[in-house]
């Protein structure tokens, strides 16, 4: 779909979107067409329930008096409510509205709004921004669709007086919603094209950027002594890769240690001998959506130059069962020198992420280190799909997390850690067991088992299982892989670790 931005003047094809305020406040595109129609809106509206909230839209087809073939209303809502997630759903909508009603290109008329906490560059830029999101699209694999079933929309034209400004505005977001259809796309790839090896190749795409990206093998994490990382993969045919991307773009910076972030990257969880039932097993495509946002994250900020150093490492393994596969009660040895007895060997995420984190803390010495993962389906009990479960052992970094969150609106709620819950994983036979005793506080044990491995650094720990992939379809996310953690994390950065511009 492509984007536009130009000054006003009335369009002549296609559809054109005027805004509409609560209690049918006409904005000025919508009063000159009502004028210019002899009241063909205004009778139209009153012919309706529509009253110009928010996510209303009245659709008038063929107007007299006019050579566009559609005018759509939109409903603005209470200018004091136009926030930048409110305009990027807005954005959503719109183009979910659009592809439902066949239409190929659409001109918005975006105007300065009394009372609105943005200019209307910014609402232009905001709401193209939600219109990216929602527009992307997984069709690789479907060979046979018909034009028809293909979404309509080709072309999205803003008109705003100034240019400019909403140009400049939009381009880092455009850059971010292209990190998030990078996202978007590993996480919805099928397993058997997707593993360790070709997601690692996958990341070498990065370097275009500016980003330096290694690829560890499996004889060189087994030199690094990452027993508990390759004990998840010693059961697969496929060889587990860790994934190391750097973006150095605060090189000159007094601080030079940077943000951290680590990611689980199971491209496919069948429980291992711990195997998990045949319903729903498909879901364990996406068990790398940590690992798959970490990317995705390192790519925003490395596409729009942020002023920081970040490091994103990932951890690639496949959780299979054949013969070589590591049993429950099996002992390994973590990079950390701590031993670790694998009861379920359905717990892995945490083998992973214990050897990466420990990895990135001792060769980064981060400021500060979140690790994102689809950890536990304890997680989805307790929040269900609105947000994901945040842990952490530090009280700013915490704040900023959640900061960052209600401006992305990537919704992140705090669950406890503690030394009640750590002491429950002590084993009997090795250092720490990978599962309590019993089962409660399934999402808090992960936690603890991974904090043993962060080494006091700042840490937070995101277990992202409910909010990783979505069953209907969001206003700025359609249904499947949502890329949770992309837009939480490039913001967390631009608020609180990039160096100021010189
Ligand atoms: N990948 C799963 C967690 C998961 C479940 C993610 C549902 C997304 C949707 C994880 O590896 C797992 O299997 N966790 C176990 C842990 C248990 C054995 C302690 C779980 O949650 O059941
Ligand atoms: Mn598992
Ligand atoms: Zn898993």
């Amino acid at each position: 779909m492509k984007i536009g931005f130009l000054k006003p003047e009335q369009p002549n094809s296609g559809a054109y979107v005027v805004g509409v305020l609560d209690e049918r406040k006409f904005m000025p595109a919508a009063a000159a067409l009502d004028k210019k129609t002899a009241g063909v809106l205004t009778r139209a509206m009153g012919a309706s329930r529509f009253k110009g909230r928010k996510d209303e839209f009245l659709e008038l087809l063929q107007p007299r008096g006019l050579s566009v073939g559609r005018v759509l209303l939109a409903g603005l809502g209470k200018p004091e409510q136009l926030d930048a997630l409110r305009l990027q759903a807005l954005g959503g909508n719109l183009v979910a509205q659009l592809n439902r009603a066949g239409e190929t290109v659409a001109t918005i008329a975006v105007e300065t709004i009394a009372g609105a906490p943005l200019s209307a560059s910014e609402m232009a830029a905001q709401i193209a921004y939600g219109a990216r999101l929602r527009a992307w699209r997984f069709d690789k694999y479907r060979t046979r669709e018909k034009d028809d079933q293909k979404p309509s929309l080709k072309g999205l034209n803003f008109h705003v007086t100034d240019v400019a400004t909403a140009r400049k505005a939009f381009a880092p977001l455009d850059r971010v919603a292209d990190a998030v259809a990078t996202t978007r796309e590993v996480v919805s790839e099928p397993p058997n094209v997707l593993y360790p090896e070709t997601f690692a190749e996958r990341c070498k795409r990065l370097s275009a950027f500016g980003v330096k990206v290694e690829i560890l093998d499996e004889k060189q994490l087994a030199k690094l002594g990452m027993g508990a990382l390759i004990g998840v993969a010693q059961g697969s045919i496929r060889p587990p890769r860790v994934v190391v991307m750097q973006w150095n773009g605060a090189a000159k910076a007094k601080d030079k240690r940077p943000v951290v972030f680590c990611g689980k990257g199971v491209t496919f969880d069948t429980g291992g001998i711990s195997i998990k039932p045949a319903a729903g097993m498909e879901d364990m495509k996406w068990d790398m959506a940590g690992a798959g946002a970490v990317l995705g994250a390192i790519e925003a900020l490395a596409a729009r130059r942020a002023r920081v150093n970040a490091v994103g490492v990932i951890g690639l393994v496949e959780n299979m069962p054949d013969g070589n596969a590591q049993r429950p009660s099996d002992i390994v040895k973590s990079m950390s020198g701590r031993t670790i007895e694998v009861l379920n060997t359905d717990a892995e995420g945490r083998l992973v992420l214990a050897d990466v984190c420990w990895y990135a803390q001792d060769r980064f010495k981060p400021k500060a280190m979140i690790d994102l993962a689809t950890l536990t389906g304890a997680v989805i009990i307790a929040l269900g799909t609105e947000y994901a479960g945040m842990f952490a052992n530090n009280e700013e970094l915490a704040t900023r997390l959640l900061a960052a969150s209600a401006a992305t609106g990537e919704k992140l709620w705090r669950l406890p850690l503690g030394d009640a819950y750590d002491r429950s994983i002590d084993s009997d036979a090795a250092d720490v067991k990978n599962i309590a005793g019993d089962r409660g506080a399934g999402s808090t044990i992960g936690a603890v088992f991974i904090q043993r491995f962060v080494n006091d650094v700042p840490w937070a720990h995101l277990d992202i299982a409910g909010v990783a992939w979505s069953k209907k379809d969001a206003p700025t996310c359609p249904k499947g892989a949502t890329a949770f953690g992309v837009r939480l994390l490039d913001r967390l950065v631009a608020d609180h670790y990039e160096e100021p511009a010189p």
